[in-house]
């Protein structure tokens, strides 16, 4: 097995407990960086390094951090821990094993960006993590490596977590500032940008938990090392949460650039019953369903490639179908996923899911007629670019690409 970087603790067990992971080099990227190193060093370096927000957008992170004005004070960094796509569990993996590494990660970034605070926020059912690292938090301000001037130096960092409540919603991050502030997760109006004006009206930078994990590594290591792995413009390792009619489901952390097939059948170890594969989703609930073909097998899972699919990488929660999965109950159940989840702010989300979830449920139940396929259709169709917020295109991706790749198997289940 090649090195593992974000799941090393797969290969140094106990590397959640403090002692082990200094023995293992732990936070001495963390002490370079505060003793030899500028904030500019270091958002140079990780603009060098290419690296790639993780969270779904694969935004450059140098290039996030540099957005943030020094004319207003104070800045913020909050580690994005929502995690709440459908067939992604990757971040949970990190904060659980690997939370020093993670922990590192985010006070780089802080000080990179010259905040002397920074967040947590996690879904509402990680409590016992964030327990955890609230323990973590303060072991390591006991020992120097959090709290006032860390290393004899002018630099100051204090990390809190912050639970939401279980609302899929609070992962986009305005959502997740206003609930962050004791509102209602809803998302704000854009401009002003977070980066601008983020928590409590300040520059605030979000960075999902694994790409906060790759940057011990890029400042220890440096931006070439980094870029020896994944493609010259993905560059770097990606965890891939693979589920669904696999025979073997989990994380797996491979360069960018890894084929579908390799992920699919070496990693994963092929289709349950050895079935026929039908339908790759790259990317969640969230994503198109992909016919499987060759083509698409031997596509290379960055975030280009996959964008020349049609679908989005986003944080690569890969859902396999196979020929015994009816794309239409995939559909229904990615509909009411976004029904629930839906935060009612704008009309075309509230009112589209409502209304897919009423004719997808009309063709679940053997009652629907053929023209409910083109209604439904429809719907989505009318719903695309019209939402506020990236959610309620989401809900639309799975039901127009199902209905143009298997409108089969929709019409398996009208009216007899
Ligand atoms: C509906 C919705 C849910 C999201 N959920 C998450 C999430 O759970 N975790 C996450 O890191 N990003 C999530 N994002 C993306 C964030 O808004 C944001 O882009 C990301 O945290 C930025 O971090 P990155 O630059 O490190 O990728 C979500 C976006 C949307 C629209
Ligand atoms: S698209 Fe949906 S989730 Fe986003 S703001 Fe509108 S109602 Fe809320």
């Amino acid at each position: 097995m090649s090195e593992l970087w974000l799941l090393r603790h797969r290969q140094i067990p106990g590397l959640n407990q403090l002692s082990n992971y200094l023995q293992h080099g732990g936070f001495e990227s963390w002490k370079k960086a505060v003793t030899k190193l500028t904030p500019e060093d270091l958002v140079n370096e990780v603009k060098n390094s290419g690296l790639r927000g993780r969270g779904g957008a694969g935004f450059p992170t140098g290039a996030k951090w540099s957005f943030l004005p020094n004319t207003i004070w104070p800045h913020y960094v909050v580690a994005n821990a929502d995690e709440s796509e459908p067939g992604t569990f990757k971040d949970r993996e990190i904060l659980e094993f690997n939370p020093y590494q993670f922990l590192e990660g985010l006070m780089l970034a802080s000080y990179a960006v010259r905040a002397h605070t920074a967040y947590v926020y996690l879904r509402g059912e990680l409590w016992h993590i964030a327990h955890k690292l609230d323990e973590r938090i303060a072991e390591l301000t006991s020992s120097g490596y959090l709290g006032d001037n860390l290393f004899g130096k002018d630099y100051s960092l204090r990390i809190h977590t912050h639970l939401g409540a279980g609302a899929y919603i609070c992962g986009e991050e305005t959502a997740l500032l206003e609930s962050m502030e004791g509102r209602l997760g809803q998302p704000r109006l854009r401009p002003p940008f977070p980066a601008v004006s983020g928590l409590f009206g300040y520059p605030t930078v979000i960075n999902n938990v694994e790409t906060l994990t790759n940057l011990p590594l890029i400042i220890d290591k440096g931006a070439a090392y980094f870029r020896a792995q994944g493609t010259e413009k993905s560059p770097g390792t990606k965890i891939f949460s693979l589920s669904g009619r696999v025979k073997k489901p989990g994380n797996y952390e491979l360069p960018l650039g890894t084929t579908f097939r390799e992920l699919i059948y070496q990693h994963g170890e092929g289709i349950i019953n050895d079935a026929q594969i039908k339908a790759i989703m790259p990317a969640g609930a969230s994503s198109s369903l992909i016919p499987a073909t060759e083509v698409a097998l031997d596509t290379p899972m960055d975030y280009e490639s996959v964008g020349a699919l049609g679908c989005a990488l986003g944080s690569a929660s890969v859902i396999i179908l196979d020929e015994t999965v009816n794309a239409s109950t995939v559909v229904s159940d990615t509909i009411h996923f976004f029904k629930h989840e839906s935060c009612g702010k704008c009309t075309p989300c509230r009112e589209g899911t409502f209304w897919m979830a009423r004719v997808i449920d009309r063709i679940e139940a053997g009652k629907a007629k053929e023209e409910d396929i083109d209604l439904l259709a429809s719907i989505a169709s009318q719903m695309q670019n019209k939402c506020l917020c990236a959610l309620g295109e989401f809900s639309t991706v799975s039901v127009i690409s199902a209905i143009k790749n298997y409108r089969a198997d929709f019409a398996a289940r009208l009216e007899k």
